[in-house]
């Protein structure tokens, strides 16, 4: 039997005049990674400070292993891990600095501060750079201190909000790897990105939230069937886009939408393939049939 580790029915959440959460349900299992997909302004973080018991929802419910996030605040904290959007570690202070001090916030002694750290420096890469001041770091590598420093104690529920943005494809991926095995390891994780392929990677389930309302959500792979593998794009002799058409990305595919519109391209138009962006995943969740596009 699946359970589950969060819930959430009927959350709602407004600032003043401005609704940010519309009424989300959503459901991530033990031991899962549940990738929340959505543009700036979505209401990502303003659902994990709900979640993370930083703020209070206007109505509807949330529960982190049957623990209410208001009701039973305490036994939430006790729960979870917040690695929030923005770095909280201190720039001054070197790698190993900053997590014994975690680790000594935490209640450890030095003695165990010391074995704590030398095990998260080795889990998250950072041996080498352990003695560098942080200031020195490159984005990636802050963005593992900032894991490895949230991760001081071990908790089975893991909010990584926004883990790889701003970082480069060789830090994404690297990234990518600690956060399976941390999966691996048990914990349960919902990660919040902007990016279709960070969710594709590594979420068996994806919500796909846009105006504080989940818009879609399922599979990557069922996500990816109704968006597209990849997409067709046609530019003029200008550079200028002048139809994008979503693919499955088969040859058999790909060969067969480029016969359909070779007779009506100008001449000169040129073709490109590339990855579906945020837009198009919009486009073809909000559009019933996005095939019907048309050159412009
Ligand atoms: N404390 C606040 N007071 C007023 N408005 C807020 C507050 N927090 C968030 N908002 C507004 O709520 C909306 C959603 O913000 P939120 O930070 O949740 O989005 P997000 O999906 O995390 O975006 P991003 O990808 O840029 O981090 C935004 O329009 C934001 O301006
Ligand atoms: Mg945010």
């Amino acid at each position: 039997m699946t359970t589950n580790s969060i819930e959430v029915m009927g959350l709602r959440k407004s600032f003043g005049k401005q609704t940010v959460l519309d009424g989300i349900d959503l459901q991530v299992g033990k031991g899962t990674i549940f990738a929340l997909l959505g543009p700036n302004g979505a209401g990502k973080t303003t659902l994990i400070h709900i979640l993370s018991t930083l703020s209070e929802p206007d109505s509807g419910v949330a529960r982190i292993d049957g623990y209410d996030v208001i009701d039973d605040r305490k036994a939430v904290r006790g729960l979870i891990t917040l690695t929030g959007q923005f770095a909280a570690v201190d720039e001054v202070l070197t790698g190993l600095e900053n997590i014994i001090m975690m680790c000594r916030l935490a209640g450890l002694s030095a003695g165990e501060s010391r074995v704590r750290a030398a095990e998260l420096l080795k889990q998250f890469d950072l041996e080498a750079a352990a003695g560098k001041r942080v200031k020195s770091y490159s984005g990636g590598m802050r963005r593992r201190l900032d894991l490895a420093v949230s991760l001081v104690v071990s908790r089975p529920v893991l909010f990584l909000d926004e883990p790889t943005t701003g970082l480069d494809t060789v830090s994404r991926r690297s990234l990518w790897e600690t956060i399976l095995q941390l999966k691996q390891q048990g914990m349960t994780i919902l990660l919040t990105t902007q990016y279709l392929e960070e969710a594709d990677q590594l979420a068996d389930e994806i919500a796909v939230l846009n105006h504080g309302r989940i818009v879609a959500s399922g599979s990557a792979e069922s996500l990816k069937a109704r968006v597209g593998g990849e997409v067709i794009e046609l530019r003029n002799t200008l550079d200028e886009v002048i139809l994008s058409l979503p693919t499955s990305g088969t040859v058999q595919d790909v060969s067969r939408t480029l016969n359909e519109i070779a007779g009506s391209c100008p001449p000169g138009t040129r073709i490109y393939i590339r990855k579906p962006s945020m837009d198009d995943v919009f486009l073809a969740l909000t559009t019933t049939d996005n095939k019907e596009a048309s050159l412009v």
